[in-house]
């Protein structure tokens, strides 16, 4: 009798926890979660393991007969890369009515920097300093990626990244977490609308978590070493945004960070990304990036991949199947348990759920319309002009004078349209693509075009095409010369050890400086490049990226003065590879170098003075901070002010600047803001970017630039990783870059106590 009670006592107070537990759970959540325990209660262990497949088409040797059987005994729960329109269709429909449960595909793809209509590679986008420009960019590839099909793409791609050799920098939003996270915010935003049940959206993958950008030397693949307070500075923050903005998905990444591979990490997959952020979509692997544990030295066979990588959290396995081949015998023999299994089965239908693909598991109606459309392309050109940062500027010779009549187009990249749309483009195609030359020929009645390649290719070292690109010069009013990386030396597994112009690049350059005709170097490229030699030899310099399918049309806007260049560096451009990493963002150290202290004469004494953080033979400032673009007109900041000297918890400071366009052009400005942490519980850096505002000045006109923060912008990782403000000096920067030349300063105090 007392024992029934007991229980009754029991399951009634298990029942009211239950209750409030669902209480606080909103109806959609309660309701999903409910669809998604009914699904799984019918599941067997097979089918759970295969909703944990992806599959490459090349998966089964691309035999669809194959394939199918697999879809049909509910095999696989995902494909990347399925092919086209009607390869899905017919794979989901095998999965939709012939297998047993009916659970669709999910049918993933690189879709990095648009479908059809190729955006800006994403450091370029980053480059733009306009998120919201960069979230209609990623609206415009949801849009068109749906019309093929497409559920999911595998970005945006959010890896902090400081050196240049690394060639994933092209898909990286650069050096800055706070730059870095308003990108992921955007970009997941665009991609996933205000719901992915929305048919026009696709599902976001925040990816490669987490460090990858950090990989020694540059070296694609390579070992991250990353303690723990950095890599919750500087990598984690963009990946919190993307969460936090509702990514559906994220990726785990190839490097070993720390001693443990990302794809079996469960610091990161399950204390930080679950349990800290409360991530509740799924986690794919990178492809065989589980796998690749084996030869990291991390597991022994493929039995040991599928515990390690389960146990940290990695829900759905991508390209290689140690899931498939071992979770049925180690859930079966009670070595994981298969509860675990159901959490990563729950984090998938969750997520087809969300996208709506157990009502609509099939393509959209297919419109043609959508692709290419000249709203897309009109999106693609502004946001390539925001993109493109002029280096150098001489106002005589840009924007394009009048008196320039005639002007020779040359360089390998003038007319190249698959390099001009850079790495990842797996469906952007070339004949799409409008290129400098066609657009400047499209222009033309202003100027007479004078064309000469100079090189085969960007790589040529063959010297044969000089002569005639030097007669075009020699005719001419001006050379504007587009020099750069092809789109193959961009990207995965494309690291560089040389930053310099690739073949005969630099020699082309100073031949037709030479000839004295001005000259407006447009550099194409999937990362920065050393071009130090150069700098002298051009009147005019503007960093284009790799600009995708409107680069022509867009660099002629801002070469011809239509548009004002306002593209901002988003990671810092070394002199020479010696000196990466170089990043805006470092500590101070106990030496810090003096400005321009360089070299040491011959019979210099030993002096302690000279002992400080410096290379011998090149500065260690970068060639161009963090920050940094010119527009046409010259741009003055003036009158900082600090709306009190004293920051209260709970309180908010403003500063206020004057931005005056002193120059006879419109000039778009990125206003930046930074702040320097002067004392802490661990060393902080020189100066972090707090925020920025992108503004239009007409010529002439001066504007008032306001900012707000209080004291959670002021928060860091401290010496207990506590993410909070500590009391004492901080210094304010607003100016037109990180350097500090560029910036006007001011000093505060945050205090704790609120009497004083
Ligand atoms: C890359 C990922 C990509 C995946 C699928 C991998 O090699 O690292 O970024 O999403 O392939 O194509």
């Amino acid at each position: 009798m007392i024992s029934t009670i007991t229980r009754q006592v029991t399951v009634l107070l298990l029942a009211i926890l239950t209750i409030q537990s669902v209480a606080q759970k909103s109806g959609s959540e309660t309701a999903e979660n409910t669809k998604i325990s009914s699904l799984l209660a019918k599941m067997t262990l097979e089918e759970k393991i295969g909703q944990l497949a992806q599959f490459h088409l090349w998966s089964r040797n691309n035999d669809v007969e194959q394939l199918s059987a697999v879809i049909r005994r509910g095999g696989v729960g995902s494909f990347l890369n399925a092919g086209d329109r009607a390869n899905k269709e017919k794979l989901q429909r095998v999965a939709v009515e012939e297998s047993r449960l009916g659970i669709p595909l999910i049918f993933g793809r690189d879709v990095i920097h648009g479908y059809r209509t190729v955006f800006p590679i994403p450091l370029g986008q980053a480059a733009s300093w306009n998120p919201d420009l960069v979230q209609k960019a990623a609206a415009v590839s949801a849009k068109e990626a749906t019309q093929m099909g497409i559920h999911w793409t595998f970005a945006p791609m959010l890896d902090i990244a400081r050196d240049p050799r690394w060639g994933r920098i092209a898909e990286s939003p650069g050096e800055d977490p706070f730059l870095a996270s308003a990108m992921a915010a955007a970009m997941t935003q665009g991609f996933q609308g205000d719901g992915l049940a929305d048919p026009h959206t696709i599902a976001a993958c925040a990816k490669h978590y987490v460090g990858y950008g950090a990989a020694e030397g540059g070296r694609d693949y390579n070992t991250t070493l990353i303690p723990e307070h950095e890599l919750r500075s500087i990598y984690l923050p963009p990946f919190k945004a993307a969460v936090d903005a509702g990514a559906a998905t994220i990726m785990s990444a190839f490097n070993d960070l720390n001693g443990i591979p990302t794809s079996g990490n469960p610091f990161t997959l399950r204390q930080i990304l679950r349990s800290e952020w409360g991530f509740d979509g799924f986690v794919v692997s990178d492809w065989n990036s589980m796998t690749e544990m084996i030869p990291h030295g991390f597991c022994a066979d493929e039995r040991e991949v599928a515990i390690k990588a389960l146990t940290a959290g990695v829900d759905m396995e991508m390209v290689s199947e140690s899931y498939q081949h071992h979770l049925k015998g180690l859930i079966e023999s009670g070595m994981l348990a298969e509860k675990l299994l159901d959490e990563a089965v729950a984090n998938i239908l969750r997520v087809k759920f969300r996208l709506g693909l157990f009502e609509n598991p099939y393509p959209i109606a297919y419109d043609a319309t959508v692709i290419l459309h000249p709203d897309h392309l009109k999106i693609a050109r502004e946001l390539t002009a925001q993109s493109l940062v002029l280096l150098k500027h001489d106002a005589a010779v840009l924007p394009i004078q009048k008196t320039a009549k005639t002007i020779a187009i040359i360089g390998p990249l003038a007319d190249s349209p698959l390099d001009q749309m850079g790495t990842w483009t797996p469906d952007g195609k070339a004949e799409d693509a409008v290129t400098p030359l066609q657009a400047f020929q499209k222009a033309a009645a202003d100027y007479e075009i004078l064309y000469a390649k100079g090189l085969e290719t960007p790589r040529s070292s063959e010297r044969a095409l000089f002569a005639e690109a030097v007669a075009a010069a020699q005719k001419a009013d001006l050379a504007i010369l587009f020099v750069g990386e092809d789109h193959l030396i961009s990207g995965e597994a494309r690291s560089r050890a040389f930053l310099n112009l690739p073949g005969a690049q630099e020699a082309l350059v100073a031949e037709i400086a030479a000839t004295g005709t001005p000259v407006v170097m447009v550099i194409l490229a999937g990362r920065p490049l050393t071009f130090a030699p150069l700098i002298d030899k051009a009147a005019a310099i503007l960093y284009a990226w790799h600009p995708g399918t409107m680069g022509g049309p867009a660099i002629v806007d801002v070469l011809s003065g239509k548009t004002s260049p306002s593209g901002r560096l988003p990671v810092s451009f070394p002199r020479t590879v010696g000196q990466v990493p170089v990043y805006y963002n470092h500590r101070n150290t106990g030496r810090p170098a003096p400005k321009e202290m360089l070299g040491i004469p011959l019979g210099t004494p030993e002096d302690p003075k000279g002992y400080v953080s410096n290379y011998l033979d090149a500065d260690f400032t970068p060639q161009y901070p963090f920050g940094y673009g010119l527009s046409y007109s010259s741009i003055e900041y003036q009158d900082l002010r600090l709306s009190s000297g004293k920051l209260h918890p709970g309180e908010a400071l403003s500063v206020s600047v004057q931005v005056q366009n002193n120059g006879q052009y419109p000039a778009d400005e990125v206003v930046q803001l930074y702040i320097r942490d002067r004392t802490a519980s661990v060393t902080r850096p020189v100066k972090e970017l707090k925020g920025f505002q992108r503004i239009s000045l007409p010529a002439g006109e001066s504007r008032k630039v306001t900012f707000r923060f209080g004291e959670q912008d002021l928060a860091f990782w401290n010496i207990d990783m506590q993410f909070t403000a500590e009391a004492g000096l901080f210094e304010v920067m607003v100016g037109s870059s990180s350097a500090d030349e560029d910036l006007l300063k001011e000093a505060f105090e945050l205090v704790n106590d609120p009497a004083d």
